[in-house]
């Protein structure tokens, strides 16, 4: 057997028991997967979404505690106008559809981002998915809509300077930093995974990933399958991580 696939073999093994808390996961190419089969990007998003879902679930067999997952980020509304309504629609449909499973299934719901600018409806979906998700405990996605991480953390330092020029001396702690995100309350990720072949972080999670690790692949969101899933964990458990000492 040669070196690398003894290596892939080797991180093919999850131990379920020692799973990461949290994952991130910035789901990208689902343009690139729609025109390889000529069809417009917007089939891409529809893809992608499907595989959002069957990811979720699959995170919530396993015992996975948190995903986050990258929907739309605040410079996503560059994108051409049909492709930003493809994207808002298929998060109503998925919302929509949530809603009613969300309990029965035990998958809860939070946002990440500024709400202010989307839709009324999407907005609506979303108080109500923030309601049923207070009834109960259990495997929680996180999806980022509208969402920096540039963004994130200058509203953190805004809150963080009103607080200590009104008198908190303890305003610009790491604790109080971090409880003045959207992630408050919510561990940091241990491991970030982007398909779709490009290596940067656009702007996901800066705050919260920086001893994350990260990793890459070719593969494209909506190719990304649980066993792809499941052998980003295994890599992520052969790490050595060190959280700066030695
Ligand atoms: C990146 O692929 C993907 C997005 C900007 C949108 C992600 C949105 C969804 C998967 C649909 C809705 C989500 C949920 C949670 C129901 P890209 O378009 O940048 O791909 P490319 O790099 O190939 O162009």
């Amino acid at each position: 057997m040669k070196w690398f696939q003894k290596k892939k073999m080797e991180a093919g093994k999850v131990d379920f028991q020692n799973l990461p808390r949290l994952i991130g996961i910035i789901m990208d190419g689902n343009g690139r997967w729609a025109q390889r089969r000529g069809l417009p990007r917007t089939a891409g998003h529809a893809q992608g979404a499907e595989n959002f879902r069957s990811i979720v679930y699959y995170c919530r067999d396993i015992g996975l505690e948190y995903l986050t997952v990258y929907a739309f980020s605040t410079e996503n509304w560059k994108r051409p106008q049909n492709e930003v309504s493809t994207i808002m629609s298929l998060l109503e449909k998925y919302l929509y559809e949530a809603i009613d499973t969300m309990e029965r299934d035990h998958i809860r719901m939070v946002f990440f981002g500024d709400p202010a600018p989307l839709s009324p409806k999407l907005k609506k979906l979303m108080e109500e998915t923030d309601e049923i998700t207070d009834r109960f405990e259990g495997f929680q996605v996180n999806v980022c809509l509208n969402y920096g991480g540039r963004d994130e953390i200058l509203r953190a330092a805004k809150k963080s300077a009103e607080a200590y020029a009104a008198g908190d001396e303890n305003a610009i702690t790491e604790e109080a930093f971090s409880n003045r995100m959207w992630s408050k309350g919510i561990p940091d990720p241990e491991l970030i995974i982007r398909p779709g072949g490009e290596k940067r972080v656009s702007n996901f999670l800066l705050w919260q990933g920086a001893y994350a690790e990260y990793y890459f692949t070719d593969t494209l969101w909506p190719d990304f399958k649980p066993a792809d899933l499941a052998e980003a964990i295994g890599w992520y458990q052969h790490r050595d991580r060190r959280f700066g000492g030695v």
